[in-house]
């Protein structure tokens, strides 16, 4: 198994927001996590990612106990985060914005050149080769997200959490994002944890799913098998 959960429970402060997180993504599979605004999916990446603490149960990667790892050491370890609203620098060029990627899993002194890093990253998104020199906070929310997933996958992860990155952003580049996710789940190089409360989108490009409801899970199954009860009762169609 590449990630499994047991039994997370999160809080911030008082209030209890994840009650008894189970699940498991494994190598190749892409996973979605559904359910309606504040459910706690956000939540469930930032403890995965190191961000949030849990205070019961673990995160296994790859079979080992992460739980305590800062999260630039679980991105060492294969793990990549795209957050919602695509939080790259803005005052920063593209450029720069995708070397703190490269920069972040080590690779920098471990194996690769950064240049065929980069040109895999600019044939799947053409557009930010002609973005390199501008401030990330005067590109387009469709090519901000480009970027930020852009420098996800510069860290060569095993697992790339990405947080609704349909989001507010124009039909033509959520499709463009769908066939990138697309290619990759073709090629099975990484699994992906995608968090997405569109319905179609979701179906189209993932093998499981998981729906949270209140903090909980309260579905999982094959993406083929969902129902339209539970599509009615936990989701945006
Ligand atoms: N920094 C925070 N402090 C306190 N409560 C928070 C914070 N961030 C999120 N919450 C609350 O936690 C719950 C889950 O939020 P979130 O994980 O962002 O949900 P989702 O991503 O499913 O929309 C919500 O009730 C939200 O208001
Ligand atoms: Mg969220």
């Amino acid at each position: 198994m590449l990630l499994q959960l047991d039994n997370l429970n999160v809080f911030y402060g008082e209030s209890h927001i994840l009650r008894n997180i189970s699940l498991e993504v494994e190598p190749g599979q892409v996973v979605c996590l559904m359910g309606r605004n504040g459910v706690g999916k956000t939540t469930l990446l930032k403890t995965i990612m190191g961000l949030l603490r849990s205070k019961t149960g673990h995160v296994r990667f790859e079979g080992v106990d992460i739980s305590q790892d800062s999260p630039d050491r679980r991105v060492r370890r294969g793990l990549a985060y795209v957050p919602q609203g695509r939080e790259i620098f803005p005052h920063l060029t593209v450029r720069e914005n995708l070397r703190l990627g490269y920069e972040a899993s080590g690779r920098m002194q471990n194996h690769g050149s950064e240049g065929t890093a980069l040109g895999e990253v600019f044939e799947l998104f053409p557009r930010l080769t002609t973005l390199l020199n501008r401030p990330g906070g005067v590109l387009s929310g469709g090519e901000q997200q480009q970027l930020a997933i852009a420098r996800g996958l510069l860290s060569k992860p095993k697992l790339l959490l990405l947080d609704e990155p349909t989001e507010g952003i124009q039909p033509s580049i959520v499709e463009q994002i769908e066939r990138v996710i697309e290619r990759f789940k073709s090629e099975r190089r990484f699994a992906i944890l995608l968090v997405e409360q569109y319905m179609e989108f979701a179906a189209r490009l993932a093998d499981t799913y998981v729906i949270m409801a209140k903090g909980a899970v309260v579905a999982a199954g094959k993406t083929a098998e969902l129902s339209e009860e539970q599509v009615k009762q936990h989701l945006i169609v």
